[in-house]
């Protein structure tokens, strides 16, 4: 081969060889070599903090969800806000309401004492869903990884594609495939509400004044529906708290489900699964009366959302304060 051979060739090799980079899959044991104790590290961080609160776990899970469905699994919904810097964090959905925030910064200090500038902000939200899901008696699986950071983030995204809890069945549904997930991720993610809590003020208005009709919502079961208006009456403290499980509120199980069809669904999104006739009741139906099906897909479903447009290689960062975009 002549010299302008070689050359051309390697030009080639390497164009190839970054475009595949760049375009990589996130990957299990993505930390193998580089930070091999990553997940053992985020693993125990979230055991000490569910020792001092048994919420935590619901909360972490709803933060790899709200992360993934603004700009994709990027992290960009821990940054805070600063005088030149406009995050997600006052966005209605997210506005007294996410929480978890500390533990996330707790084991991103300690991943930073062990590999420093390895492991991404938006990869320990992953691990920690998963792990999460494991401490609370749900499913397990192998967290792909291997994503970066963003050093944006959208207020405007978070206010518009984080879907609804007075959303429809139909509604929700576009909510989810507009991030290419499936009905059936929808189905079954919202199944992560088998833990956590909500406010009143996130389904007080199905008490009341159901949709302008000044009638509760009637596919409330009535002794649910009076022990509901007695904890949030009108003109309470709308940041009161009720579990989304009534029955089983800190295990994770398919009990949610059976909630469902017995009217015992907290959110307006929960109890449309099975009120709406079609696809989703089946659904809720299958899932309540099979537990290994729910935690299999479960587990599917997660890493479906998880993979919602990472930043890989070389795009993004490793940020070091996963509250600062640097
Ligand atoms: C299907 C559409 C969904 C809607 C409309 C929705 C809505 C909500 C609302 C309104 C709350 C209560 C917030 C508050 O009152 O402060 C909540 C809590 C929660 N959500 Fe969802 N959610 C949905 C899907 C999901 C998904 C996909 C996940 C995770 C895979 C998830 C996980 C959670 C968890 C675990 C909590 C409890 C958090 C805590 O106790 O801190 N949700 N959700």
């Amino acid at each position: 081969m002549t010299l302008v051979g070689f050359v051309l060739m390697s030009y080639v090799f390497f164009f190839f060889f970054f475009l595949s980079v760049g375009r990589c899959q996130l990957q299990t044991g993505f930390y193998a070599s580089s930070c091999p104790n990553a997940e053992s590290i985020v693993k125990s961080e979230v055991s000490k903090a569910t020792q001092q609160d048994s919420r935590l776990p619901a909360s972490l899970i709803r933060l790899h969800f709200h992360d993934c469905f603004v700009q994709g699994c990027d992290a960009s919904v821990l940054l805070d806000d600063t005088s030149s810097f406009t995050g997600e964090k006052t966005a209605g959905p997210n506005n007294n309401s996410l929480r978890g925030f500390e533990v996330i910064d707790t084991i991103k200090a300690s991943l930073e004492s062990s590999c420093k500038g390895v492991v991404s902000c938006a990869d320990i939200l992953a691990i920690a869903a998963r792990d999460s899901s494991v401490i609370t008696g749900g499913p397990s699986w192998d967290v792909r990884l291997g994503r970066r950071d963003s050093t944006t983030a959208s207020l405007s995204g978070a206010n518009s594609q984080i879907p609804s809890p007075a959303f429809t069945v139909n509604q929700l549904i576009s909510a989810f495939t507009a991030k290419g997930l499936s009905a059936e991720d929808m189905f079954t993610l919202s199944g992560a509400h088998t833990i956590g809590q909500a406010k009143c003020s996130s389904f007080s208005g199905r008490l009341f004044n159901n949709s302008g009709s000044g009638q509760p919502d009637p596919s409330i079961r009535p002794g649910f529906l009076k022990s509901l208006q007695s904890a949030c009456p009108q003109g309470g403290d709308a940041t009161a708290l009720q579990p989304l499980d009534v029955a089983t509120a800190t295990t994770f199980d398919n009990q949610y489900y059976s909630n469902l069809l017995l009217g015992r669904g907290l959110l307006n999104s929960d109890q449309v699964l099975s009120t709406t006739v079609g696809t989703a009741r089946n659904f809720v139906k299958a899932y309540s009366s099979d537990q290994s099906k729910f935690f299999s897909n479960f587990a599917g479903s997660m890493i479906n959302m998880g993979n919602i447009s990472p930043l890989t290689t070389p795009n993004g960062i490793i940020r070091s304060n996963c509250r600062v975009p640097s």
